[in-house]
């Protein structure tokens, strides 16, 4: 796991940005792992301005999304069908039948995550994973206690989970109490995987990703056992890191 720590924010968006720009430079029908989230709305500005300014084309990519809620159609404005098609979709030459979500009113949502997992496996699987990190240490809605070895499947999304995406309902009994999410197993098997913190919030959560016991405990730090994996941070989110287990590179570089 290469370990970045760059100026702030905005340089992790636009350094993330150049990693999905490159993969589809190298590789223009990549298949991309999506996440959604408020990490990665600067990921996505960047993407789209990119997009238009005629630097970067989806025209030929494909997409898989981490998860969606149950229950939730692909209209609801809290969905992440609603928030992708927001940030990303709309604004780029995407073809529409080329972006995947989990159906979060599939009448078996359990059949829906067995299909989604057959899905990405028969589009050649993952070029490039994109993550954010819960301050549970959850990557996608594997919550900890998930298996390293869990495929796509239902979850039950814990309370703090709820807590952090309250701000994306109207009220409290509207936040969604599951969620079909790729599993542990299915992010790992990604050819490579980036994965972005910022903010002081995520702190302790990415120095146990970093530093704590490999399992179940804290699912992000299956990132370990990949041998492509990338995590930026802005230096808040990387504030709780013991510094030699940091290779710091000059943002210019790369
Ligand atoms: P956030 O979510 O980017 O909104 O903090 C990340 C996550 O929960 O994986």
């Amino acid at each position: 796991m290469n370990i970045l720590i760059l100026p702030d924010a905005a340089a992790v968006a636009a350094r993330a940005a150049g990693i999905v720009a490159r993969t589809l430079q190298a590789k223009p029908d990549a298949v991309l792992g999506l996440a959604t989230g408020g990490t990665m709305q600067p990921v996505y500005a960047e993407l789209v301005r990119r997009h238009r300014s005629g630097d970067l084309s989806f025209a030929r990519a494909a997409s898989f999304n981490l998860d969606e809620y149950v229950g939730l159609s692909r209209d609801h404005p809290g969905s992440y069908h609603r928030a992708m098609e927001t940030a990303l979709f709309a604004q780029t030459d995407f073809r529409p039948h080329a972006t995947h979500l989990p159906r979060g009113d599939a009448p078996d949502p359990m059949a829906e995550a067995v299909a989604y997992e057959t899905r990405i496996t028969a589009a050649g699987g993952i070029d490039l994973q994109l993550m954010g990190i819960g301050i549970n240490g959850h990557i996608g809605f594997n919550e900890p206690g998930s298996a390293l070895t869990s495929q796509s499947r239902v979850v039950p999304l814990a309370p703090e989970t709820r807590a952090a995406n309250r701000r994306y309902f109207d009220r409290d009994a509207d936040v969604p109490t599951q969620a079909i999410t790729m599993g542990i197993a299915t992010i790992l098997s990604a050819r490579a995987c980036l994965l972005l913190a910022t903010g002081a919030a995520k702190a302790q959560a990415v120095a146990t990703m970093a530093m704590g016991e490999i399992g179940p405990a804290c699912p992000a730090s299956a990132l370990r056992l990949h041998g492509d994996g990338t995590v930026l941070l802005d230096p808040a989110a990387a504030a709780l890191l013991d510094p030699a287990i940091v290779a710091t590179m000059d943002a210019a570089h790369g």
